[in-house]
């Protein structure tokens, strides 16, 4: 069993570093994400472990937690309506930025990048000539060094290609290759993968035309919520679009945001916009 007061510990650092907030109920989640770090770092128990991140320095220590502590569940299409509504707004965004032909999209809180392909792929199934000759950028960002490691790589196993993939894009956008599968060159060449922290002030997001910040603001409390929100505000062009996750509101986390019904969803605009 944690210690009351290791649990304090864990809960303040993850709190301090990522902004995501531990239910004070969570005390087994706490012991089953831990002990192969207790194991990796050759402490003798967790409380050896928390006391090591007491003293603090221990860099490597301190990401191992941090990774652990983290929920990176996520799968090819989830929800699939985000994607639905995607594929429905962006004739009359690509209209709008046909001057430019400049499309950049967010994954803000990526995992192992099925979010960030899975939109590469509906790019290339239903936009592919439409966007001949365009610039476009899909930012695939996590506070996670180890999810995004996987990530780069675009190697899935056989139970994450069973996870919201339909079969024929198995067929198009993925190869074989030692027992996994490669996503595509063209897939992945639309994709940039960069380590972000949401609960920090943010440096070097590019405007978005759009926005999937999915199943993350679940974690923080509502004053981070709220910030997040607002810096949002500043990336997000003034007729972009911004996807929360089913289960998330902007309900009293921020007004400067209106909801409009996409396929199946909501989805958000910033207020105001032409
Ligand atoms: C449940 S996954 C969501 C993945 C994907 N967006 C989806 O909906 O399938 C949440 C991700 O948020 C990341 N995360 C948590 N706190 C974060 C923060 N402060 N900044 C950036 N990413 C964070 C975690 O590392 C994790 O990979």
């Amino acid at each position: 069993m944690v210690s009351a007061a290791d649990f304090a510990c864990i809960r303040e650092f993850l709190r301090r570093r990522s902004g995501v907030v531990l239910d004070p109920s969570k005390g087994y989640l706490v012991e089953a994400r831990l002990l192969p770090v207790v194991r990796r770092h050759g402490c003798g128990g967790l409380d050896a472990l928390v006391g090591r991140l007491r003293q603090g320095g221990d860099t490597v220590l301190e990401r191992d937690i941090l990774n652990a502590m983290m929920t990176h569940e996520t799968s090819f299409f989830r929800d699939r309506a985000p994607f639905e509504t995607v594929k429905r707004i962006l004739p009359d965004l690509l209209e709008r930025r046909g001057v430019s032909r400049h499309l950049t999209i967010w994954s803000a809180a990526a995992s192992t990048g099925q979010e960030a392909y899975s939109l590469a792929m509906l790019l290339e199934e239903h936009f592919r000539p439409r966007l001949a000759g365009w610039r476009v950028r899909i930012l695939a960002t996590d506070i996670s060094d180890v999810v995004l490691e996987q990530a780069r790589t675009g190697s899935y196993g056989a139970l994450e290609m069973a996870r919201g993939l339909p079969d024929d894009y198995r067929q198009k956008y993925f190869v074989p290759l030692l027992g996994r599968w490669s996503i595509s060159q063209d897939c992945r060449k639309l994709v940039e993968f960069r380590q972000f922290n949401l609960a920090a002030p943010w440096q070097g997001i590019p405007a978005c035309d759009i926005v999937f910040l999915r199943n993350v603001l679940i974690y923080f409390d509502v004053p981070t919520r709220a910030r997040i929100m607002e810096q949002m505000r500043t990336v997000l062009r003034p007729d972009g679009c911004l996807f929360i996750g089913g289960a998330e509101t902007l309900l009293g986390v921020c007004d400067t945001f209106e909801r409009l019904q996409g396929a199946g969803c909501g989805y958000y605009r910033p207020k105001g916009a032409r």
